[in-house]
C-alpha cells in the first residue's frame, strides 16, 4: 500500500493558472482521503497561501464544492485517488485557487419576490415535495452542464445583464428549486406563487424543454420535482415549438 498519493491541484493567482502536484501523506493504513483532507494538508505543509473554502465538513453547508477530474464534487465528501486533479468549479468565475464567486447565483432572487406575498399561518402543512427540496445545501454542483446557466457565459462580452455582480441574468437548477419551493410553500400567497413562476420563465425556463441535465450533488430529484413541475405550470407561456416538445 502506498503511504502517499499524488494529486494535481490547480491554483490561480492574479488570473494566472498553475498546477501543483501535491504528495499527500496518508495518515493511516488504506486511507482514501477526501479532497478537503488533501487541501488542508497541502495548505498546512506545502502551500500555506492555498485558497479554498469549507465550513461544516459534514456535507451540510455546500461551500466546499470543487471539481475533481472535471466534475463537481463536495470536497468534504469526495474521496480522491492517486493521479486525481482538483480544480475550482468550472461553472463560476474563479477568485483565487479553489475559491469561486458564488454571489451571482444568490443575487438572482434579490428583490424579485415581495416579502408581503407571504402569509403567517403556522397551522398549515407543507406538501411532501416541499420537504424533499429543503435538502438543498446550496453547493451549486447542479450548475454543471446546465444550458440555461451557460447562457450567462455566452452573452456578448461586457453584457452587464449576465455578469454576477447584480445577479446572473439566466437561471440554473438551484434557482428553479428555490422558486418551486415558493410555489409549494403553504405560507406563500397565490400572488407570490404566480410571481415565482413568472420569475422561472424570465430566468430562461424554456432552456429546460428536452434538456437531459439537472443532476443534484445530494440526490434531489430536480428533474421530477422541480423542472417538470415548472414546465407543466408554465405550459403555453413557453415558446410554442419548445412547449410542444416532450420533456
Ligand atoms: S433541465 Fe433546465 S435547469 Fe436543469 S440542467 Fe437543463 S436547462 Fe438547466
Ligand atoms: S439543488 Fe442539489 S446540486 Fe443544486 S445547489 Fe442544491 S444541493 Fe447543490
Ligand atoms: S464543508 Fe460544508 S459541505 Fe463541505
Amino acid at each position: 500500500m502506498p503511504d502517499s498519493l499524488k494529486v494535481d491541484i490547480v491554483t490561480t493567482r492574479n488570473g494566472k493558472q498553475d498546477v501543483v502536484t501535491y504528495d499527500y501523506q496518508t495518515r493511516f493504513d488504506k486511507e482514501r482521503p477526501m479532497a478537503l483532507d488533501v487541501l488542508l494538508q497541502a495548505q498546512a505543509t506545502a502551500i500555506p497561501d492555498l485558497a479554498f473554502r469549507y465550513g461544516c465538513r459534514a456535507r451540510n453547508c455546500g461551500v466546499c464544492t470543487i471539481d475533481v477530474n472535471g466534475k463537481p464534487r463536495i470536497a468534504c465528501r469526495a474521496r480522491v485517488r492517486d493521479g486525481d486533479r482538483i480544480e475550482p468549479m468550472a461553472t463560476l468565475p474563479v477568485l483565487a485557487d479553489l475559491v469561486v464567486r458564488r454571489d451571482g447565483i444568490a443575487r438572482q432572487m434579490k428583490g424579485r419576490l415581495a416579502s408581503a406575498q407571504r402569509t403567517n399561518d403556522l397551522n398549515v402543512e407543507a406538501p411532501e415535495d416541499y420537504h424533499a427540496l429543503t435538502a438543498c445545501i446550496e453547493c451549486y454542483a447542479c450548475l454543471d452542464g446546465c444550458p440555461m446557466h451557460a447562457r450567462n457565459a455566452d452573452a456578448p462580452a461586457g453584457d452587464a445583464a449576465s455578469a454576477p455582480g447584480d445577479g446572473y441574468r439566466w437561471g440554473n437548477p438551484f434557482s428553479l428549486l428555490k422558486l418551486q419551493m415558493l410555489r409549494l410553500d403553504p405560507c406563500v400567497t397565490d400572488a407570490g406563487k404566480a410571481a415565482a413562476l413568472d420569475h422561472a420563465v424570465d430566468l430562461g425556463l424554456d432552456a429546460c424543454v428536452g434538456c437531459p441535465g439537472c443532476k443534484c450533488g445530494v440526490g434531489i430529484d430536480l428533474k421530477g420535482k422541480v423542472v417538470k413541475e415548472l414546465l407543466n405550470a408554465a405550459g403555453d407561456r413557453l415558446p410554442p415549438d419548445e412547449a410542444a416538445a416532450d420533456n
